[in-house]
């Protein structure tokens, strides 16, 4: 019998030309999302601004479905245009003081790096964990802070191992010192379960082209309250404010809650694939794509060991996610890549290896074919 990942399949036209293994990367768009997306714009063909309210009206029906995701309240949630942008809330939002430092891993993609890079010009310095056997272990977190550090900012999963951090514990780690955990969602939110309450997370940035399956240009940035109030506004504008329908009178009293951060016009095309990609998700429940991807890439991990392939994501329970990463036998990752391409998969070559991230709507005869492929290109 079809299960339900079999029967929404056919949602994803990208199946009939790909087997597509690159939700890491930049995913393609579900029917629902493009139908949205369709209907938005001839609203706004026909009726120009004055379908604005309906729009606005679905902006919020997003917050409230981004918020179920993730366990927040809608107050806690901001739109963003990418990850890189709720990273840079927090980095431009705390008062630094020249000496203090961010705790980072040297792994992370470079969206988690420059905005706290760019702080070494107030002083404030990075230090960089190094990542052992494709693992960020916790102990050597912790040992990297010390009493100047302000917080760790950190991947849910990592980009190129694919290891999913702890966050529950680290969060622990960091509380117990007064230091924030910041963390960069975008490879582990829609692929992953994550509550940020119960894990204790202050704030998370998260693009939606990956794994939420969502236009470029669209994100969600959750930020605990108790953060919040912390932190200066980096970039106010007429929408940060209560008042902000009146155009008359200048009272700057921000928003309580995280719309503070939508300063002026937002995304609403966007915003209206996002709110189509996020219902989804909470319909066939994070949990159970969470079960359904991993068991995908489980059983990718199975036969790639099989066929003599060596696997460098870590694969233990709590360590695992929907990227694996292996090590080509023959052939460079580029060349393998290519050839894989030319067969109609795409996968991504990263450091010598070759990354696959399948979604929830792949199946395990597709894992079988790139098996096969891999095989016959003499990998
Ligand atoms: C871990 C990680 N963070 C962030 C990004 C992208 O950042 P942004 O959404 O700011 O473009 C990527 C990949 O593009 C990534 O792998």
């Amino acid at each position: 019998m079809a299960d339900k990942f079999d029967k929404i399949r056919n949602l994803f036209p990208v199946t009939k030309k790909f087997v597509y293994l690159n939700h890491a990367a930049v995913s393609p768009t579900p029917r629902p999302v493009a139908e949205a997306l369709r209907q938005q714009v001839s609203e706004q063909l026909a009726y120009g601004g004055r379908a604005e309210d309906l729009w606005e009206k679905r902006a919020e029906q997003a917050r409230r479905q981004a918020a179920k995701l993730l366990g927040a309240k809608p107050s806690e949630i901001a739109f963003v245009t990418n990850t890189t942008h709720g990273l840079n809330l927090v980095a431009r939002g705390i008062q630094w003081k020249r000496g203090d430092n961010v705790v980072l891993p040297q792994v992370e993609f470079p969206a988690n790096v420059y905005p706290w890079l760019s702080l070494q010009s107030k002083g404030v310095r990075i230090k960089f964990v190094p990542e052992k056997d494709g693992r960020i272990r916790l102990e050597d977190i912790e040992r990297s802070i010390d009493r100047r550090t302000r917080l760790v900012a950190i991947s849910f999963v990592e980009f190129l191992s694919g290891y999913r951090n702890d966050l529950k514990a680290l969060a622990t780690i960091c509380h117990s010192k007064g230091v924030y955990l910041v963390v960069d969602g975008i490879q582990g939110i829609g692929a992953l379960k994550l509550d940020v309450k119960k894990a204790g997370i202050d704030a998370l940035s998260a693009g939606g082209h990956k794994w939420l399956l969502a236009p470029q240009g669209t994100g969600i940035f959750y930020c605990r309250p108790e953060l919040l109030r912390q932190l200066e506004h980096p970039m106010p504008g007429w929408m940060s404010v209560v008042g902000w329908q009146n155009y008359y009178k200048f009272e700057y009293k921000l928003f309580d809650s995280c719309r503070r951060y939508e300063s002026a016009q937002k995304n609403l095309l966007g915003l209206c694939g996002l709110l189509e990609a996020l219902r989804l998700f909470n319909r066939l429940g994070i949990a159970s794509i969470e079960r359904r991807i991993l068991a995908l890439t489980d059983y990718l991990c199975e036969q790639l060991e099989a066929h003599g392939y060596r696997v460098f994501s870590p694969r233990g329970d709590r360590e695992k996610s929907g990227i694996v990463s292996f090590y080509p036998k023959r052939r460079k990752a580029e060349a393998v890549w290519a050839s894989l391409l030319k067969r109609g998969f795409v996968t991504s070559a990263r450091k010598g290896r070759i990354r696959i991230s399948p979604h929830f709507y792949n199946t395990f005869e597709e894992i079988d074919r790139l098996i096969h492929a891999l095989s016959r290109g003499r990998s």
